[in-house]
């Protein structure tokens, strides 16, 4: 696998310390599962093994696939030899998906996570003497990778059927919606993307779409209020709030078109749209305030409506999004300025003029 021009990622070089150390010894052949699989150089310490790896985020799986390993968006049936997992943020989430971890581990197969210090690795090792009895350790570069193998008998079954129901789809915002921990805000709606959506004119017509669609709020708010609204797509990077968007906007179906797009916005969108709303991204998982990211989604939403479209945006007051919006919409509006967040309109300059890019 290529492992140049990676940036460095110190929870993934940690996760495979063990490997490094000989502190894991896994026989050439083994087969390894790696769930929220990141790519990075320390991707090549399985070299001589059967990796599948697991990744529901866009922008991490499109880093994969550069890396050329074998992808895939859902767990696979099997057991494994070894199983890798870098568990998110979200608590719920996190048990769940070290319990499936554990799951897939084959008896006498190894278990082995990583969390950086401040995000839950003294919970993570917590969590593991949970489920296994015991853990080995090590720490390094600000994080902390905890291990052990699968001995019969050692695992608590019903602590890890329960973790495995953890961050299962259910009903919230009393059965308003169906969601799941993980995903964007996932129990409540959004205060910013409140801002938005009640800001957003019922006259919206034509064809529209969502750039990080989250579990759906915004595109359903839409589509509810803005009856000249022929169809929406929901853009968005991380497959499970995807599913749960469409699940969210099911009953439109037949009745106004939609689709789906797992992907990474700022890698550019279809079109043209008449218009576009977002709630961009400012941070990604791991890693600090990206504002890139939003700027990113702003060039996308600009190449993507059609002269004279326009795009509504909500953000952190303190976001620097101004020059990238000067850059490339011909105006620019802030319909609102409250909460510590800003509302914006910005309309693409009409035909006959260069396209904004990319
Ligand atoms: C601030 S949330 C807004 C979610 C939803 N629209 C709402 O209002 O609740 C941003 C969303 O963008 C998604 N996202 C993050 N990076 C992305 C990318 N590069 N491309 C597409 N979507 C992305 C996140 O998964 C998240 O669901």
């Amino acid at each position: 696998m290529s492992s140049s021009q990676l940036m460095s990622d110190p929870a993934l070089e940690t996760l495979l310390l063990p490997l490094e150390t000989g502190a894991i010894d896994l026989e050439p052949a083994a087969r390894v599962l790696f769930l929220r699989a990141r790519a990075g150089r320390a991707l090549t310490a399985f070299n001589d093994h059967a990796l599948v790896c697991v990744q529901s985020f866009a922008p991490d799986r499109d880093a994969l696939e550069k890396s050329r390993v074998n992808i895939v968006a859902e767990t696979p049936e099997e057991n494994f030899d070894a199983v890798f997992v870098l568990p998110g943020r979200q608590r719920q989430e996190a048990r769940a998906q070290l319990a499936s971890a554990v799951i897939k581990a084959r008896e006498g197969g190894v278990v082995v996570a990583c969390a950086p210090n401040t995000e839950g690795a003294k919970t993570l090792e917590k969590d593991l003497i949970d489920l296994l009895g015991s853990v080995q350790k090590l720490t390094k570069n600000k994080c902390r990778v905890v291990w052990e193998t699968i001995r019969p008998g050692a695992v608590d079954t019903a602590l890890l059927e329960e973790w495995r129901r953890l961050d299962a789809p259910r009903k919230v915002l009393d059965g308003a919606y169906v969601s799941r921990p993980g995903v964007f805000a996932w129990d409540r709606i959004d205060p910013a993307s409140k801002i938005l959506g009640d800001l957003l004119p019922d006259t919206l017509k034509g064809k529209g779409a969502d750039l990080g669609a989250g579990f759906g709020y915004l595109a359903r708010t839409v589509l509810e209020k803005a009856p000249k609204v022929s169809g929406m797509d929901l853009y968005e990077a991380e497959k499970r709030a995807l599913d749960l968007a469409q699940e969210n906007l099911a009953g439109f179906k037949g009745k106004r078109s939609m689709h789906g797009i797992w992907c990474d916005v700022t890698r550019g969108i279809e079109g043209p749209y008449d218009f576009i709303i977002s709630n961009p991204p400012f941070h990604q998982a791991g890693k600090a305030d990206r504002a890139d990211v939003g700027q990113g989604f702003i060039r996308a939403a600009a190449a993507g409506l059609r002269p004279g479209g326009e795009f509504y945006m909500v953000a952190n007051r303190h976001l620097p999004y101004e020059k990238t919006l000067a850059e490339v919409f011909a105006s620019v509006t802030q319909l609102a300025d409250e909460g510590g967040y800003k509302v914006i309109r910005a309309t693409k300059r009409k035909g006959g003029q260069r396209d904004a890019p990319r």
